[in-house]
C-alpha cells in the first residue's frame, strides 16, 4: 500500500499538510463496513465455561467492556464531529470528514454487538467528565492533543488486550478493525499537532502543558474505575493497573516531548 500513489496532493504553499493529507487517503482505503464483521459465523464474545453463575458472571463482565468502548466511541463521535467543525485548515477538514465516519461506524458496530450480548452495563462517570474537558478546551491544539494524541494512542494497546482475550468472536474481528483505525487517527493528529504547534505561540503551548496536568487525576480515577460486573477483577488487577496506569502516562509525557513541547511542569499523579 504505501508505494502507491496518493491520490491527495497538497496544494502548493500547503507542503506542511502532507502528512494529514496523507492519513485522508488511508482513511479512505481502509474503509469498512459493519456488515463485513463475522456476524452469525462466530459467537459474538466468548462463551466461557463452568458453571451456569460463571458463565453468566464472565458475560456481565464483557457486556461490561463492550459498553465501556460503546462509550468511548459514542463521545469520540462528539469530538470529531468538533473538530471537524473548528479545525480551520481544508487538509485537517476533509481528514475529520473521515473521522466523523469512523466513529459513527465504530459506534454502530458496537450497538450491534452489545444487543447480541444481552444489552448494555454501567458507563464510567469519568470517562464522561474526560470527553467533557476536551470539548470545553480552549484551544484546538489542546483537543488535538487529548483526543488524538493521547487517548487515540492508548486505545490501541487496549483493543489488542481486548483481542487476546477474545479469539475467535466477533469481538475480536471488531477489535483487530479498530486498532488499524485508531492507528490512523492518531497518526492523524500527531501529523496535524506538528504543523499547529510549528505556528502556535509559547503561551498556548504553555495552555496545553497546563491542561493536561488539569486532566490527569480524572485520567488516573478513569483508569482505576470499575464497574459492579468487573468489581472482582479490578481487586485482582489492582497492582497490574497502577503498572499499566504508569506506562500510559510516561507515552503522554513521551508523545508530548516528540512535539516539542516543554514538559518539565507535568506533575505524573502515580
Ligand atoms: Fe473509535
Ligand atoms: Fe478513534
Amino acid at each position: 500500500m504505501a508505494t502507491e500513489p496518493l491520490t491527495e496532493e497538497p496544494a502548493s504553499g500547503r507542503a506542511a499538510y502532507a502528512g494529514v493529507l496523507r492519513f485522508y487517503d488511508l482513511a479512505k482505503r481502509q474503509e469498512w463496513q459493519v456488515r463485513d464483521l463475522p456476524w452469525g459465523q462466530v459467537p459474538p464474545i466468548p462463551e466461557g465455561k463452568g458453571s451456569p453463575q460463571r458463565r453468566a458472571r464472565r458475560k456481565d463482565m464483557w457486556r461490561s467492556v463492550l459498553t465501556q468502548q460503546l462509550q468511548a466511541d459514542m463521545l469520540a463521535c462528539d469530538m470529531a464531529s468538533q473538530l471537524l467543525n473548528i479545525a480551520p485548515d481544508h487538509e485537517a477538514k476533509l481528514y475529520y470528514s473521515t473521522m466523523v465516519q469512523d466513529e459513527s461506524r465504530h459506534t454502530e458496530a458496537w450497538l450491534k454487538l452489545i444487543e447480541e450480548a444481552g444489552g448494555t452495563a454501567e458507563r464510567d462517570p469519568y470517562l464522561d467528565e474526560l470527553a467533557h474537558m476536551t470539548l470545553e478546551a480552549d484551544t484546538l491544539e489542546e483537543k488535538v492533543f487529548q483526543m488524538q494524541v493521547f487517548y487515540e494512542r492508548l486505545i490501541i494497546a487496549r483493543f489488542s488486550l481486548i483481542a487476546r482475550s477474545s479469539r475467535g468472536t466477533v469481538l475480536e474481528d471488531l477489535c483487530n478493525r479498530l486498532t488499524t483505525d485508531d492507528g490512523i487517527h492518531h497518526g492523524a493528529g500527531m501529523a496535524y499537532e506538528k504543523v499547529l504547534l510549528q505556528n502556535a505561540s509559547k503561551q498556548t503551548k504553555q495552555k496545553l502543558v497546563d491542561a493536561a496536568n488539569r486532566l490527569l487525576p480524572t485520567f488516573v480515577e478513569h483508569a482505576l474505575w470499575r464497574p459492579k460486573e468487573r468489581a472482582f477483577i479490578g481487586r485482582a488487577m489492582h497492582a497490574r493497573d497502577i503498572e499499566r496506569l504508569k506506562e500510559d502516562l510516561e507515552i503522554g509525557v513521551r508523545l508530548a516531548e516528540s512535539l516539542g513541547l516543554d514538559v518539565s511542569e507535568v506533575q505524573l499523579p502515580v
